[in-house]
């Protein structure tokens, strides 16, 4: 957590994501440490990943894309090819990525490609690395990650496919799709290498680690397995 912020979404953790004022300010915090120089990478996962659309617009452009409890493969952009995102991916999982549902949706909002593209600060902060086809048929943007910035977002979860259970819920479970989500967050990790926080001493670090924590089983009356109070 000292090297990375996850926004919002599910993946949400730490004190500096949780609310939509409190996620700006990281946002635009973020932005001034990378110009500075510090890589500080950002990920943003569904809300998390609406949330990044408003701040860079500076407006909310969110229209009515439900998928809900959807899985769906990607449709893939050519700037996905050249992507950050997917550039360590074995082909065949990059293929299987297009025509298997190895991507869990749990959502109603979003923004269509042509919002997406005809917003200048959209289009020139981020590459549309995905797009999908919502229940009303609106095409919304699924994957993107910024052209500057290490930022990256995604609307749909690649969390569930390895930490969530619940047989209501269309969770991809295929060993692609989890490899799919494993590669993703290696992806994370790896960027989070690239920064130079550290903790000032031992203690703080110690006190921070999730290993303090213990996690409760919610799944009796979420869609959850577990969580973490803090
Ligand atoms: C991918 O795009 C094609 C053509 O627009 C569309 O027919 C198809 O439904 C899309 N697939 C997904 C998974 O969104
Ligand atoms: C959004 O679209 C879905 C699917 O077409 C529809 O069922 C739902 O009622 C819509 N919601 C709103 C708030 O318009
Ligand atoms: C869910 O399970 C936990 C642990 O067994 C239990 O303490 C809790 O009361 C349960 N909650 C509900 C709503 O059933």
């Amino acid at each position: 957590m000292c090297c990375g912020v996850t926004c919002c979404g599910v993946m949400c953790c730490g004190v500096t994501c949780c609310g939509v004022m409190c996620c700006g300010v990281t946002c635009l915090s973020l932005v001034q440490a990378n110009d500075a120089g510090d890589f500080f990478p950002l990920w943003g996962t569904c809300m998390g990943f609406q949330l990044l659309t408003v701040l860079v617009a500076g407006e909310d452009l969110l229209t009515n894309t439900t998928a809900e409890n959807i899985a769906m493969p990607l449709n893939l952009t050519a700037e996905a090819q050249s992507s950050r995102m997917f550039e360590s991916f074995p082909p065949d999982l990059l293929r299987s990525l297009t025509q298997e549902p190895l991507t869990g949706n749990f959502h109603h909002y979003g923004v269509t490609e042509k919002v997406f593209q005809e917003n200048a600060r959209l289009r020139e902060f981020f590459s549309v690395l995905s797009t999908n086809v919502a229940e009303d048929g609106s095409v919304f943007v699924s994957t993107m990650e910024g052209r500057q910035y290490p930022f990256y977002g995604v609307q749909w979860h690649p969390e569930v496919n390895r930490f969530q259970w619940n047989p209501k819920y269309h969770f991809p479970h295929s060993v692609n799709a989890v490899s799919l989500s494993a590669l993703l967050s290696d992806f994370f990790v790896n960027e989070g290498r690239k920064s130079s926080h550290h903790f000032a001493n031992l203690e703080d670090e110690n006190e921070a680690l999730i290993y303090s924590y213990n996690p409760v089983y919610i799944a009796n009356f979420t869609g959850y397995e577990q969580a973490y109070f803090f």
